[in-house]
């Protein structure tokens, strides 16, 4: 198992090369089990979770190939198997994301329920109740989802307690091939939601409502494969951002969507960080002293909570308070455990963290416990006087494509090396 080890103090100066979006590229390969044929997808990004997700297909009966990097080409011609097992979904939850695609294209799916996980329970209730309202019969059985349908599932309305983004994209696989019409009410508005509509509709599906909270499913006799390029991540964009904020310096990072991280921009304008976008690139700076802002956690276009971790390291830097609530879920402030070791001064009541900036940090051992936490101890990392120590990096790994690296190219002191 590697660690990761940074001296803090070094501004940032330089050009990152943004990757494409984990979050995207799982749901679109997912939607590669939907019709036979060969399909291409750019711009994959590199990570752990990708490889799982290939894993968990290849047992299904695809194969692929990468003819060159980031360039991924799966032939899902032969899908035989419905199962995904409880080995391969409890390493990675998006595992779920086959439970619609292998249920309208075989007729049976078998998914191990996920269980809790470091962020929450997590539950996927939403998924097997949409399922179940298109007409799917469902069973719970020794800890695994049994979905059957025979022929088609029927179109009908489904409507979300909350915008679930799988759950959304669950459903808007399904329902692409149902007969008859889907309407999915309260629908995740995620970027990510867009870039698999893009690709179903490429498909041939009829989808209408891309961007808004309806998404309305015309549902077709049969799909073909298909070419898509996965979008940028827009997660790992704002974490070099929040890195430049705690460490200074200023960083361009290129082949990014800055309309994709409207509330996130805006907060770091708030707190005293230079932010110019471009088309497809921002530039982030920060020279002066950094004020303090609240944060809320929403559903997009709100603040993401794939991004609170790595703003409230960079809070701790502040010499204000700051209040920062999680609404999404229940139990993500795993990393401030982590950053009171680092010298931070952060009281946490049910899902609000208060921070009192105390201006800097030091360097202290820590452990990665969740993929974003690993990222807020990054962030905190180096801007940290004297030395940080990161343990089971394998969480960083899952959705950072060689974080590590790029932050060296810009002038970080941060490396590797074997636990
Ligand atoms: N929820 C339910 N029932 C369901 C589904 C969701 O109660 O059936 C609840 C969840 O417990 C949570 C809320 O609804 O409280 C939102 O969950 P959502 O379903 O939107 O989350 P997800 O689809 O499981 C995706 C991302 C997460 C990201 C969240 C929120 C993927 C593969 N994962 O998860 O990404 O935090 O949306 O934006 O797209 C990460 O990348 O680190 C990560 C955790």
């Amino acid at each position: 198992m590697d660690k990761i080890i940074i001296e803090g103090g070094h501004p940032l100066h330089g050009e990152i090369n943004v990757s494409g979006a984990k979050n995207a590229a799982l749901p679109l390969i997912a939607a590669t089990l939907l019709c036979p044929g060969e399909h291409t997808l750019y711009n994959v990004p590199d990570l752990r979770d990708i490889r799982t997700m290939l894993v968990l297909l290849e047992t299904l009966g695809i194969t692929y190939h990468y003819p060159e990097p980031h360039t991924l080409v799966i032939n899902s011609d032969n899908v035989e198997g419905f199962e995904a097992s409880y080995d391969l979904v409890k390493t990675m939850r998006a595992s779920v994301l086959v439970l619609g695609p292998l249920l309208v294209r075989l007729g049976r799916a078998r998914v191990s329920l996920p269980g809790g996980c470091a962020i929450g329970a997590r539950p996927i209730n939403f998924h097997m109740q949409g399922l179940q309202k298109l007409g799917a019969k469902i069973e719970l059985e020794s800890g695994y989802v049994d979905a059957f349908v025979k022929g088609r599932l029927q179109g009908d309305t489904i409507y979300f307690d909350f915008p679930s983004v799988t759950g959304t994209e669950n459903m808007l696989m399904a329902a692409t091939l149902a007969q008859g019409k889907t309407i999915i009410k309260n629908a995740a508005k995620e970027p990510e939601v867009g870039n698999l509509i893009d690709m179903l509709v490429a498909m041939g599906a009829k989808i209408e409502g891309r961007g808004t909270d309806v998404l309305v499913v015309e549902g077709v006799d049969g799909l073909r494969a298909t070419a898509t390029t996965i979008i940028a991540d827009r997660i790992e964009t704002g974490t070099y951002i929040a890195a430049v904020g705690t460490a200074g310096g200023e960083l361009t990072l290129r082949n990014c969507n800055p309309a994709h991280l409207p509330s996130f921009l805006e907060k770091m304008r708030a707190v005293g960080i230079y932010i110019e976008e471009k088309e497809s690139s921002i530039i982030a700076a920060r020279s002066g002293p950094i004020k303090s802002v609240d944060v809320k956690t929403m559903p997009y276009p709100g603040f993401p909570t794939d991004l609170q971790a790595q703003i409230m390291a960079l809070m701790t830097c502040t010499t204000g308070l700051s209040v920062i609530d999680e609404t999404i879920f229940e139990n993500r402030f795993m990393h401030v455990a982590e950053l009171r070791r680092m010298g931070a001064d952060i009281r946490v009541d049910g899902g609000r963290a208060i921070v009192s900036g105390t201006g800097t940090l030091t360097g202290a051992q820590v452990m990665a416990t969740d993929l974003r936490a690993s990222a807020s101890l990054v962030v905190a990392g180096v801007a940290a006087q004297g030395v940080t120590t990161i343990s089971r990096v394998y969480h960083l790994d899952r959705g950072y494509e060689r974080l590590d690296e790029k932050l060296r190219r810009v002038g970080a002191k941060i490396w590797r090396e074997k636990e």
